[in-house]
């Protein structure tokens, strides 16, 4: 029977060479699904934001709308170890209120803590509560603004910049970190660099693992962004099924007597 995977069974990954396979889930039947498909990690990312909530950026999300769907995906997750996001606002303010926001998401069911940026102090007093925390650099979502606009980060000079902020979270004691658009080059010098395991998207293939948006995978997404892959037309297919429900019932097809009672 596989076992539980845990922060320390994570980080451990890296030196054994097998690659972390990380999912978002916001709700219980993608986390159910991805729970079945054997993913190490469920992460209850802030991109619930724009990918469930309609919202056009994660800023907007609260630490409320997080409380709910870190409960909802709790219930489905078994094995993989769930992983959720701080949202913007709810850790920049103090290290205080970073631990606050760190243990209500743990209390609703979390058992490690994302969040973006070089924060080290937050991290390393979040470490100390014994609250595992996964680290976030390159392209961090809820800096869309300051970056202007959802672009790649860490070419030419900038690479020192992110190299510098993933030393700091390893070094503040994060058991992983997510590294997102970046160029492949500099994702694999980090890797390198790191001895915690780099969870990319968007960061090229010499990652110790990847993490991708649940709605993104199966084709419930625009289709636009050049770091994901679909693996299944969810849009079409489902499109396809609710016109046949519509197609019956209009036409007396649906429910027959095998529906009804
Ligand atoms: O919020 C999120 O889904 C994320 C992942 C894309 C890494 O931060």
């Amino acid at each position: 029977m596989p076992a539980k995977m845990t922060a320390p069974r994570v980080r451990a990954m890296k030196e054994k060479g097998e690659k972390v396979v990380c999912v978002t889930a916001y709700d219980f039947p993608a986390a159910w699904i991805a729970e079945e498909a054997g993913v190490d990690v469920v992460l209850v990312g802030d991109s619930v934001g724009n990918v469930v909530l309609g919202y056009e950026s994660t800023v907007p999300v609260t630490m409320d709308e997080m409380s709910h769907h870190v409960r909802a995906v709790r219930r489905a997750t078994k094995l993989a170890l769930l992983v959720a996001d701080l949202p913007f606002g709810s850790y920049h303010a103090s290290t205080a209120q970073a631990v606050e926001s760190a243990c209500r998401l743990m209390k609703q069911g979390g058992e490690a803590i994302k969040l973006e940026g070089a924060y080290p102090d937050a991290i390393a007093a979040m470490t100390k509560a014994g609250i595992p925390v996964m680290g976030h650099v390159g392209m961090t979502p809820q800096s869309v603004h300051a970056f202007g606009g959802f672009r790649v980060q860490g070419r030419g000079e900038e690479a020192d910049r992110v190299m510098d902020q993933a030393i700091a979270v390893q070094e503040a004691g994060a058991f992983a970190i997510v590294l997102e658009l970046i160029p492949a080059e500099l994702a694999a010098a980090i890797t390198q660099r790191l001895d915690i395991p780099t969870i990319g998207i968007g960061a090229g293939p010499h990652c110790d693992g990847q993490i991708q948006v649940f709605h993104d995978l199966i084709g419930l997404s625009d289709g636009s962004f050049k770091h994901a892959k679909a693996y299944v037309d969810g849009r079409q297919i489902l499109g396809d099924a609710l016109s046949r429900y519509v197609k019956e019932v209009r036409n007396l097809a649906f429910p027959t007597d095998r529906e009804s009672f």
